[in-house]
């Protein structure tokens, strides 16, 4: 008799993971990076994607600030969370129920804010990823990257050793800040790696 073991479905297991209110990431608020990096990094109008939103709490800031967002992810009960915020607030952002690693937008971001999506990707799929972040943006911009710390096999969340964030955003490509220690705490009790990488015009 053979067995077949089918992988599960990602997308699956995270709205799984929405409708269960296993959603241990999610702070039920704006993570303090935004109060960080935002305006000073760049001034609103500024079109901005949020991958993997999740409830997207920073979507919404961004938002209200005035930033021009984009956010994408795959669960349908974290995308409705996100649509019924922004509604309620009167707010408009391009909210897109998409994979990661399938969609394709129509232009380029001048930043991208990635917070604890990389993580939430089997490191199989990091490089296809990064890829992908690196096409999205415009020439010369930012990824502001909130790289989960977990000290531990397996995940996810997986964990975003320096190392391995080195080797999917090489310097051939990204300008690297000299300080890269700063951490920010997470309800989960982990803490997440802050980075902010600029983009090089063109791969060396
Ligand atoms: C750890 S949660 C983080 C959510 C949000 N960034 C936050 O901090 O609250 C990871 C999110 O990634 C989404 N996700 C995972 N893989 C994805 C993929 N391939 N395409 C789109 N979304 C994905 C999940 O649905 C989930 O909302």
């Amino acid at each position: 008799m053979t067995i077949t073991f089918t992988e599960p479905n990602q997308q699956d297991v995270w709205e799984n993971r929405y409708q269960g209110r296993k959603t241990g990431w999610d702070r039920g608020q704006s993570s303090p990076a935004i109060g960080h990096w935002f305006p000073s990094i760049s001034p609103p109008p500024a079109r901005i994607l949020v991958p993997a939103c999740g409830c997207g709490h920073e979507v919404v800031t961004l938002c209200e600030q005035g930033y021009v967002v984009t956010a994408i992810d795959f669960a349908p009960s974290a995308i409705e969370t996100l649509n019924t915020k922004l509604h309620q607030k009167g707010l408009r952002a391009d909210v897109i129920q998409a994979d990661l690693l399938a969609w394709e937008p129509t232009q380029a971001f001048d930043i991208v804010y990635e917070q604890t999506a990389l993580c939430a990707l089997e490191p199989a799929l990091w490089h296809n990823y990064a890829d992908r972040l690196y096409q999205w943006l415009t020439a010369e911009g930012i990824l502001l990257g909130l790289f989960m710390q977990t000290d531990r096999e397996g995940g996810p969340p997986w964990h975003c050793a320096i190392e391995s964030l080195k080797e999917v955003f090489p310097a051939t490509r990204w300008h690297w800040p000299s300080q890269q220690d700063q951490r920010i705490t997470h309800p989960s009790g982990f803490n997440e790696l802050a980075l902010v990488l600029k983009r090089r015009r063109s791969a060396r």
